[in-house]
């Protein structure tokens, strides 16, 4: 049987804290990473050109023999995995599988809640596409999903200013943009993979009552479930610990970014697509 790495795919660096979780509860897989750094960031950009993106990179995977591609990023996620799963994977190979962030995260949100009000922070896509409210709501019928798009947060991120004190002020404007919506709103979902970085300032604006809710540990533990619920995939999976890395943009920044996100330093490659 030819066995390939697990693919994980974000616009950028975000995807990073993703894997890493990943990593660390199933560190025995090969991964490959791709970042699509040149044309990111992908949330403020159409239904059509992030679909088109997306399907590039996950072309990309297949022909890097992965079984399986993780799109870790929210926006792709919200935005282009449906057509890939329901237009694409058939004609591609229907034995590849693409899953998504948004639904681990919304089978299991309403266990945070206790008031039944959840926010989600994410960016211009993700909120746009509604697919937080529509998913959340087949599994938790009584939450009630209140949304804030963030679209300073990724670029504070992205430059390296998230510690800054100019970030403070796009970190307090949409909290409170968000919180305005409901003060009942007792759990806060970080949907989107670069918010983690900036949970320390992002608790200090929010009541200590209020949970925040990332989702690296959320989508490594699905995939954890999904692969023992799903032997003939697992089987197809290369599992020799190794991964590497792709952005295609330049791999020196790569390289140099990344540690904020994934923890270790990385050694990337530049690809063309
Ligand atoms: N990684 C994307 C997400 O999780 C955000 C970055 C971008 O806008 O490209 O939504």
């Amino acid at each position: 049987m030819v066995k390939g790495p697990i693919g994980v795919f974000d616009s950028g660096y975000g995807g990073l804290t993703v894997l890493r979780e990943i990593k660390s509860q199933l560190p025995g897989y090969d991964y490959v990473y791709l970042g699509d750094n040149a044309r990111a960031p992908y949330g403020s950009r159409s239904f059509e050109t992030i679909y088109q993106y997306t399907l590039q990179c996950v072309e990309w995977f297949f022909k890097q023999g992965c079984p399986l591609v993780i799109l870790a990023c929210n926006t792709a996620s919200a935005k282009a995995l449906r057509s890939i799963q329901q237009l694409n994977l058939p004609l591609i190979d229907p034995s590849k599988r693409v899953l998504g962030v948004i639904r681990p995260t919304s089978e299991i949100i309403g266990h945070y809640t206790y008031t039944n009000k959840v926010g989600v922070l994410g960016t211009a896509g993700t909120v746009q596409s509604l697919s937080y409210p529509i998913e959340i709501e087949k599994f938790f019928p009584s939450v009630q999903v209140f949304q804030q798009a963030c679209p300073m947060w990724v670029p504070l991120v992205e430059n390296n200013e998230y510690n800054s004190p100019g970030a403070d002020y796009f970190i307090k404007k949409y909290l409170d943009q968000l919180l305005d919506q409901s003060n009942e709103i007792d759990t806060v979902l970080l949907a989107c993979t670069h918010y983690p970085l900036l949970i320390d300032k992002i608790r200090a604006y929010l009541r200590p009552a209020i949970s925040i809710v990332s989702q690296g540990d959320i989508v490594a533990k699905s995939l954890v479930d999904y692969l023992e619920r799903h032997p003939e995939i697992e089987s197809k999976c290369n599992k020799q610990g190794n991964s590497v890395f792709f952005t295609t943009d330049s791999a020196d920044d790569f390289n140099q970014k990344a540690t904020i996100f994934y923890g270790n330093s990385i050694q990337s490659e530049h690809l063309v697509l």
